[in-house]
């Protein structure tokens, strides 16, 4: 396993579409671990291909409580089937946006299909914060980040910061 350098906002591969993984291969399941193992050493509670620069449409996440064991996700092709009616509101960061954080509301829960890393179908349903994670991971794989569900002044404000401190890098 390996940690890969995480892309930071600016960088462009955040705004791509990724593409689904037709087959499964040993670099899919490598780059699933290399991933999971770059969230923990982040650390981080999720983490997309594109953030790796890997326009794949692959994540990994692990919302587990500090007093909890760990449940990681590695998930290939991850698609909502179902989102509530009902909101939520929580705060979200991302790896690629580092020291903000923002609150979002979207869905409170959601039901999804995906591929587990043996090329199994999975469909579970995701409350709380893995609902939140995963949808905030899905939209990585869509080119879009957490600030694009906030009012446009708080974007603005994040967007200004992070723009001078990438050139400040
Ligand atoms: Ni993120």
């Amino acid at each position: 396993m390996a940690i890969k350098p995480i892309q930071i906002v600016p960088d462009p591969v955040l705004r791509k579409i990724a593409e689904p993984v037709e087959i499964i291969t040993d670099e899919t399941k490598q780059m699933l671990d290399d991933m999971a193992q770059t969230m923990y050493d982040a650390p981080g509670i999720g983490l997309a291909g594109p953030q790796i620069g890997a326009l794949k449409r692959l994540i990994v996440m692990d919302c587990s409580r500090d007093d909890e064991a760990d449940e990681l996700w590695q998930m290939i092709n991850p698609e909502i089937t179902h989102f509530s009616e009902e909101t939520a509101l929580l705060e979200e960061g991302c790896l690629s946006i580092p020291g903000h954080n923002a609150e979002v509301t979207r869905p409170a829960w959601v039901e999804l299909r995906f591929l587990d890393i043996k090329g199994e179908e999975q469909q579970i349903k995701a409350e709380g914060l893995l609902a939140a994670c995963v949808q905030h991971e899905i939209d990585h794989l869509n080119g879009v980040l957490f600030i694009d569900h906030i009012s446009k002044l708080k974007r603005n404000i994040i967007w200004r910061k992070v723009l001078k401190e990438s050139r400040q890098s």
